[in-house]
């Protein structure tokens, strides 16, 4: 019987190949959404990957939806913080409502989807956080100061994680994908992306969200014991943290 693994944001864009993956390696894999929910049961047609429905920038549902999880699959062993949004725009015309709503999903939402899981992998003495920041995290971005906010803000959580984790055999890694050929990305003014971020990126290319989701089960697996607080950046050299 594999472990239980839950991936946030985990039936569309990298989410869904993280989820794939760890399927394919053996883990019981919850996957969840907060809107499609067409997307979300294509998803568990196509795969066979449970799906579960909640914001993770509400608290109180992210605690009943991991509740939900842990009753249908067992203990969650393995945390893939995933879950995010963009809602890009120069600083000067960034609203109130554009800052709080990217900080509730993409930075509250990882203290709300680690915070009900911590206390049962200190009890066990196992568990595996892994967050998915962002290049965009570790060198900012015009146009992105509320997404790269919460994406240092992921760095700086996993390296306290890891400090507190450490003695129970708990560790917290980030992942910092650059940019990656998902529907987020695509999003982009096509004159944007070929004119000012393609040539930026020595490899030439967008990423694969597998590549992303290669990264996250060697930090789920045991070989990966003694990486605790760790930064991986896959990102086909565009940035070096
Ligand atoms: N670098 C340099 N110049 C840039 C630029 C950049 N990254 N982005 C935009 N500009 C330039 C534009 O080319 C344009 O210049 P010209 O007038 O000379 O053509 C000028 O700035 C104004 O740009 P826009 O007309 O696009 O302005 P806007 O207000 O309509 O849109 C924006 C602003 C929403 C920030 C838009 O430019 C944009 O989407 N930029 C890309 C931001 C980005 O990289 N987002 C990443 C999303 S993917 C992601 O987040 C995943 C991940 O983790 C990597």
């Amino acid at each position: 019987m594999g472990r239980t693994a839950l991936v946030t944001g985990g039936s569309r864009g990298i989410g869904a190949a993280i989820s794939k993956a760890l399927k394919a390696e053996g883990y019981n894999v919850a996957a969840s959404y907060a809107g499609n929910d067409e997307a979300a049961a294509k998803f568990t047609e196509e795969t066979g990957i449970k799906t579960y429905k909640w914001d993770v920038g509400d608290y109180e549902a992210s605690e009943a939806g991991i509740a939900q999880v842990e009753a249908d699959l067992g203990p969650i062993e393995v945390v893939v913080a995933n879950a995010g949004i963009t809602w890009d725009g120069f600083f000067h015309k960034m609203t109130p409502e554009q800052w709080n709503k990217v900080i509730a999903t993409n930075l509250t939402g990882v203290f709300n989807t680690v915070r009900p899981v911590w206390p049962g992998m200190r009890e066990r003495k196992f568990g595996r956080v892994i967050v998915i920041s962002s290049v965009n995290g570790q060198k900012g971005q015009a146009g992105q100061v509320n997404y790269a906010a919460t994406k240092a803000g992921d760095i700086g959580i996993v390296r306290s994680l890891a400090q507190e984790g450490a003695r129970a055999g708990i560790t917290a890694n980030a992942v910092c994908p650059g940019y990656i050929g998902t529907e987020m990305v695509r999003a982009i003014d096509e004159d944007v992306l070929n004119k000012h971020i393609i040539p930026q990126i020595p490899a030439g290319r967008l990423g694969e969200p597998e590549e992303i989701a290669r990264c996250v089960t060697f930090l789920a697996s045991d070989d990966a014991e003694f990486i605790n607080g760790s930064t991986i950046s896959a990102n086909g050299a565009q940035f070096f943290a």
